[in-house]
């Protein structure tokens, strides 16, 4: 299989240095670009990464000496340089979404872990187990834009990313409503504890925009293509709480849900169990053998499972339970910049290949 070459605009992040760590010895894509800010650029990746985060950083050998590349200015060199770029920055949402549009018409798609183009109808937003069959928008989004090769497909929230695939294989038992409390990282915020101090042994209950997207981007996700965009899903209901814990990687939801044909409770481990979706059926490099783990013990699953299961790909669920105002309670967990950021761009990017997005 031919391999892509690709570019992460936005590598001296917090999700960017995971994407170079993941993409190490990647069978599909070879990172040959690495892109960020006028502060960064001109510096080798190693460099740059020892300014922002100390010594200790650890990324591939192979990939220090990469030349940092400005990720606003070289837009068009970057795009001369690479089949496709994962897109990871933290900037105002209109000039993010300027520049991502910018790689986009320079015929350089855009895989992107940014929210500034999530509410575009026809940019898809995809979690590769569930809603595969969202790219057949890129074709749209060409026309749109006049690119033949060039589009935008972006990876929603971290927040929501342990909830929707456990809820997801339950759909046709008709969700009604759902009640959700996410207890983040620090990482999500791109932070760790020597540049957050604040957040050592404490907790913040709010995170600006994170209950909107919380509870707004998984209707996109379990929406329906008509007329060349994605209609949201009206259903089912969702509220939720999102607060901020001293926690260094991977996010905790707690969930309420009830439904209109209530299943048993063994009719929902079995389906969590026995789910499969497109990033399985083909057998994708990043996708994790079983996507949602049940644990038994009512201790478990804990953050430290999250860093240890399927190369922190997998949702783990426990303490499923029937409840007395809800129909049933559970606890689900995920790696916020794993499978919730680079390892769910990557897995995406994978998907995209194989359906022939980048030739
Ligand atoms: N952290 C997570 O768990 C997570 C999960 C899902 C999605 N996301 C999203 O991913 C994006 C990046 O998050 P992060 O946590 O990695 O942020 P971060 O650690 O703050 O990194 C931000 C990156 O953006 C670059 N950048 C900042 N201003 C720029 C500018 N004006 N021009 C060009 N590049 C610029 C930075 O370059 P310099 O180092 O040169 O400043 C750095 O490479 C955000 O949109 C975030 O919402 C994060």
């Amino acid at each position: 299989m031919k391999k892509y070459k690709v570019g992460i605009v936005g590598a001296t992040g917090m999700v960017g240095k995971n994407f170079a760590n993941l993409l190490k010895d990647h069978p599909f894509f070879d990172l040959t670009v690495v892109a960020a800010s006028s502060k960064s650029a001109s510096k080798t990746y190693r460099e740059a990464l020892d300014i922002k985060f100390g010594k200790t950083e650890k990324i591939p050998e192979r990939f220090h000496n990469l030349l940092v590349l400005d990720a606003q200015k070289d837009v068009k060199k970057i795009s001369s340089l690479v089949d496709f770029v994962f897109c990871a920055i933290d900037m105002e949402k209109y000039k993010l979404k300027k520049l991502e549009e910018a790689y986009a018409k320079s015929e350089c798609p855009v895989i992107s872990n940014n929210s500034a183009n999530r509410w575009t109808s026809d940019v898809p937003m995809i979690i590769p187990e569930i809603n595969s069959d969202h790219s057949r928008v890129i074709h749209s989004q060409r026309k749109r834009i006049k690119t033949k090769r060039g589009f935008i497909a972006v990876k929603p929230n971290c927040s929501l990313q342990c909830y929707v695939p456990t809820l997801h294989p339950l759909l046709n038992f008709k969700i009604t409503k759902v009640l959700v409390c996410t207890y983040q990282s620090i990482s999500g915020a791109g932070k760790v504890f020597n540049s957050w101090p604040e957040m050592i042994d404490n907790v913040i209950p709010y995170i600006p925009d994170e209950e909107e997207k919380t509870e707004k981007e998984p209707l996109k996700i379990w929406g329906k293509i008509k007329n060349g965009k994605i209609i949201n899903s009206k259903n089912p209901s969702i509220t939720s709480q999102c607060i901020r814990i001293p926690v260094s990687f991977g996010h905790t939801s707690a969930v309420f849900v009830s439904f209109k044909n209530k299943p048993s409770l063994n009719e929902i481990l079995e389906r969590w169990k026995f789910f499969k979706g497109e990033a399985q059926n083909l057998d994708l490099p990043s996708a994790p053998k079983q996507f949602i783990k049940y644990f038994d013990d009512p201790y478990r699953p804990q953050i430290n499972d999250v860093r240890k299961t399927e190369q922190s790909m997998a949702i783990l669920t426990g303490r499923l339970r029937e409840d007395k105002q809800y129909d049933y309670k559970f606890i689900c967990m995920s790696h916020n910049t794993v499978r919730g950021a680079a390892g769910g761009g990557i897995l995406m990017a994978e998907l995209l290949s194989k359906q022939g997005f980048f030739d």
